[in-house]
């Protein structure tokens, strides 16, 4: 099938990140915000991140105006009716996840490709409360969305063969890297990046060094473009906290638990750089690593 119209619900990071990657294709894109509130958030995030593209001679004005002009913000799910591919990047949460489901069922066509953007989710579990199950799928973005090149096509259990072609040539078709993945935990990055970020919070916690050389020592002596800490902070922590604890419940193995450090971290809000602090405090300075990275556009 050709995936002319896309649906995303969820006017977060993620969502709007998407947005842009479809939108600069060609592509017919609308946004859904999912919580209540003014679309102008949203709506400012989406051409502050372009305007800085613009700012720093990364984008032509008019590119910044033909995107906008393909993606239409709206508060109304019902909006995706008639689009070919709706991609869901709410909050990582299965039961909020799988209640849009099964909502989406109601409101698309029944030929339209459901696709989760979940970190580490269980694309299946979704899949179960859809009664056109051969159409649901994952399709994992990388953060930040418009420059990763890499996105995960997820086969669900009884994601059908034709659907994951037809998302992988999209993939394509928007300047991305697909691969193909069977649905497990984590996939394949987060499966690995996940323990990675969570040794090195332990690693503090037993203080073999600080955030700060910590990340130093992973960004010069392993050639990683942001260290440990200041990925954790960009992937944003309420993200991390959801992926350990998937991994978790998924190998029951303690070292798949989130940290003391992360939890309480969560608990007191500090989300990283998208509430402004995290492991590292961005009214004060930025994060070790590469500057360009810490403040992407697109
Ligand atoms: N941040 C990353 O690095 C990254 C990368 C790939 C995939 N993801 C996945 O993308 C999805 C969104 O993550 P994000 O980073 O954009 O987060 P975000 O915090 O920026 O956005 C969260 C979105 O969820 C919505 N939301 C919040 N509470 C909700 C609720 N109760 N019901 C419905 N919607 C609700 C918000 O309105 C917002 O649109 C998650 O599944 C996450 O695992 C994140």
């Amino acid at each position: 099938m050709s995936i002319e119209k896309v649906g995303i619900i969820g006017g977060g990071t993620m969502g709007l990140g998407i947005a842009q990657v479809c939108a600069r294709a060609g592509i017919s894109t609308t946004v859904v915000k999912a919580t209540p509130g003014d679309l102008e958030k949203p709506r400012g995030k989406l051409q502050g991140a372009l305007a800085k593209a613009v700012d720093r001679g990364k984008m032509a004005a008019e590119e910044r105006d033909r995107i906008l002009g393909h993606i239409t913000l709206t508060d109304q799910e019902s909006a995706v009716a008639d689009c070919d591919l709706i991609v869901e990047s709410v909050v990582e949460d299965i039961e909020i996840k799988k209640a849009l489901f099964r909502r989406l069922e109601g409101i698309c066509r029944d030929d339209a490709i459901l696709a989760t953007n979940t970190s580490t989710l269980s694309v299946t579990e979704m899949m179960a409360v859809c009664t056109h199950r051969q159409r649901v799928a994952g399709l994992h973005f990388f953060n930040p969305a418009p420059v990763m090149r890499l996105v995960e096509v997820i086969h669900g259990f009884e994601t059908c063969d034709e659907n994951i072609q037809a998302l992988t040539e999209f993939c394509k078709r928007v300047g991305k890297d697909p691969v193909q993945v069977q649905d497990t935990t984590g996939f394949i990055v987060n499966r690995l990046l996940t323990p990675y970020m969570l040794n090195a919070i332990r690693m503090l916690e037993r203080g073999t060094g600080t955030i700060e050389t910590i990340d130093k020592a992973m960004l010069t002596g392993a050639g990683v473009p942001m260290g440990p800490f200041a990925l954790a902070d960009y992937i944003g922590l309420d993200v991390v906290i959801a992926m350990s604890r998937n991994i978790y419940e998924d190998v029951r193995q303690s070292h798949h638990a989130p940290p003391h450090t992360l939890v309480r971290l969560v608990q007191l809000g500090y989300l990283g750089v998208k509430t402004g602090k995290g492991f590292y405090d961005y009214s004060v300075k930025p994060a070790v690593g590469n500057p360009d990275l810490e403040r992407p556009v697109i």
